[in-house]
């Protein structure tokens, strides 16, 4: 859950190291640092705390090396702090790494290490690997331009666990190399120069080509060539992959944060979604093309993932065993994995992953298929590592996701999962026509609905002004709305702190009630019209123990109810049940964008989070 940035060309790199680590920050902001090779040494420099502090030391300015590494770093081993922030260096101060992953081996390595005498400064898992580095190179008497490449290669033979890593010697000056495993890397191509990242969009100013590195392919980079090894150091070709996003795309352009910015791109992004999905009234998967025979065989689907992923999952399970009559459930990768899942050849897995790098999302998909499972994955990034293993790969077009806080990749993945469901029962022809024209139709005009919402954030705002100081908020719905209060109450832990749980508002008199007493603020989502008399008595419930109510209400159900009683309402479009959550979400989205705004907290980049989860 770091971010690794490198160089090598003819420019300075600090600089473009600098500005690639600030654009990954995301993925982990607790330290951070780089190493250049300069006049034929290894300089590194490194703090903690963020990015930003790199920019202040003098010395980073002043060096005007033309090959570097760069790390930012979300601990995992050893506490945040100077000595364990990356890059790590080997003891005799030759070879430098940066390193993204955990290697699960490590203190094995460092006592094997420690028995050959090398030292240790870090509490990391990382600092086996420079040194290890070191201890094959020495080994090796080759004296040739693999050498560096060999001992690379042995190294990455020792580590067991997930790392992708940079190296730079002092030995081989004008080299990098660079290698993968379970954990994403990937090269951008320029002329006479090539740029290193952990994603796409931290380099995507430089170059629109770029090379997907697979697990265990070794790279060798001067400045003039990129030279790609197999694991058997077999050299290879590999093609670029050209990609169409525009740096715009990845920055913020104009807004005041990335949060806000992609929640205002959602109108977009369910239009990419869609894009050519619909043609003639009909939805169509070029990727999947299922028959009949290949649909009806499928008895049982499960939707795994993790966080807002898994929240889009539970919101589109009603839709497909409605529309598809396939039994289906919805599960916590983290807790798949560990309970014995009844699946079999005839069960389809859809894995949901925005990143397409969730460690514990890819665990579960592997598992599914040791189980000969059928394994569809849904993710938002080109060539992402779960659509190396999953049997089939759907591409939500939401465009570059930088804010920790799930948005647009959300209502992408519900979008995408709606139109999955129509498909199959088109296929399947498990749904009457009108129906399933009826909610293609309404799937269209939803990026009109959700701009109509997006016009009403100055209203969201105020509400979130008295909402802010507020200590626990609670929110309930039911069917339907209640997958969205899910949704809405992690959007608002995650970037605001606020103590928050939501509740399937039947529940409520279970137990729940009891927490409710005078001022406790609670927000109630009704859009399901055939539930709208028993929602309203659980907020009734609610306001006779004096809390405070915000409701979020479709306007076609306003007319059937009493506002006044409740102490803010926001009003969204209606549209049909199952794809309501992209409409109900938005107001609720901006609400905890609005909140944290008012704490004053840092809303891209909340305490003890990474937007890409690669520890289990
Ligand atoms: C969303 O706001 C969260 N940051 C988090 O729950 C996220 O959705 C989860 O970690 C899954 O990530 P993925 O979609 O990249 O697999």
């Amino acid at each position: 859950m770091c971010g690794i940035v490198g160089y090598i060309g003819n420019k300075k790199a600090a600089p473009i190291l600098l500005a690639g680590l600030s654009k990954l920050e995301y993925r982990g902001y607790d330290s951070a640092g780089l190493a250049i090779i300069e006049n034929e040494k290894i300089v590194v420099e490194k703090d903690k705390g963020r990015v930003k502090n790199l920019y202040n030391i003098k010395a980073i300015e002043e060096l005007n090396g033309t090959i570097g590494i760069a790390h930012t770093r979300w601990a995992t081993h050893g506490v945040p702090s100077k000595e364990n922030a990356h890059p790590h260096i080997d003891n005799s101060g030759n070879f430098a790494v940066v390193h993204n992953g955990i290697i699960e081996n490590y203190s094995e390595l460092r006592t094997f290490l420690e028995a050959n005498d090398y030292k240790f400064i870090s509490a990391t898992d990382t600092e086996v690997i420079p040194n290890l580095i070191h201890y094959f190179y020495t080994k090796d008497i080759k004296e040739d331009e693999y050498r560096l490449l060999r001992a690379v290669k042995s190294t990455a033979d020792k580590l067991i666990g997930s790392f992708a890593i940079e190296v730079i010697s002092k030995n081989e000056p004008n080299n990098m190399i660079v290698v993968r495993k379970d954990s994403p890397l990937v090269i951008g191509k320029g002329y006479g120069e090539s740029y290193i990242a952990s994603d796409i969009p931290a380099i995507l100013s430089y170059t629109k080509d770029f090379y997907l590195l697979e697990n265990l392919e070794f790279v060798l980079l001067d400045r003039d060539k990129i030279r790609f090894f197999d694991n058997d150091l077999k050299e290879f070709e590999k093609k670029p992959t050209t990609i169409t996003w525009n740096a715009m795309a990845a920055d913020k352009n104009g807004y005041e944060d990335y949060m806000l910015k992609e929640i205002y791109e959602q109108p977009r992004a369910i239009r990419e979604t869609i894009g050519t999905r619909i043609e003639d009234n009909a939805c169509k998967f070029d990727e999947l093309n299922f028959s009949k025979e290949y649909l009806s065989n499928i008895k049982q689907i499960y939707i795994v993932a993790c966080g807002t992923a898994m929240h889009a999952g539970i919101t589109a399970k009603n839709a497909i065993e409605n529309l598809c009559k396939i039994h289906t459930e919805v599960e916590v990768a983290s807790e798949f994995r560990y309970t014995n899942q009844l699946i079999d050849e005839n069960t389809l897995c859809i894995f949901i992953s925005q990143s397409g790098e969730t460690a514990d999302t890819i665990a579960a998909l592997k598992l599914s298929k040791m189980k000969k499972a059928k394994t569809i994955a849904i993710t938002n990034v080109i060539g992402s590592s779960i659509t190396r293993e999953a049997d089939y790969s759907l591409y939500t077009h939401a465009g570059p996701e930088i804010a920790v806080a799930s948005t647009k990749a959300y209502t992408s993945q519900i979008t995408l999962l709606i139109l999955l469901a129509i498909y199959f029962a088109e296929v399947l022809n498990s749904e009457s026509e009108d129906i399933l024209q009826k909610l293609i139709k309404e799937l269209c005009s939803l990026p009109n609905k959700v701009e109509k919402v997006l016009e009403e954030a100055d209203k969201v705002k105020e509400i979130a002004k008295k909402l802010y100081k507020e200590k626990d908020i609670f929110y309930i719905g039911r069917g339907i709305d209640y997958a969205t209060a899910q949704e809405a109450s992690l959007k608002l832990k995650e970037i605001s702190y606020i103590h928050s749980e939501s509740y399937a508002a039947g529940e409520l008199k279970h137990g729940p009630i009891a927490l409710i007493e005078k001022g406790i603020n609670e927000i109630g989502i009704i859009t399901d019209e055939s539930l709208v008399k028993k929602s309203i008595s659980n907020m009734e419930e609610i306001i006779t123990r004096e809390a405070l109510t915000t409701l979020v209400v479709s306007d076609d159900i306003v007319p059937n109810i009493d506002t006044n009683q409740f102490t803010n309402v926001i009003i969204v479009p209606s549209t049909e049940v199952f794809v309501s959550p992209i409409i109900t979400i938005v107001p609720l989205q901006l609400l905890a964008y609005y909140i944290s705004k008012e704490k004053g907290l840092d809303v891209d980049k909340p305490r003890n989070l990474a937007k890409s989860v690669t520890v289990e």
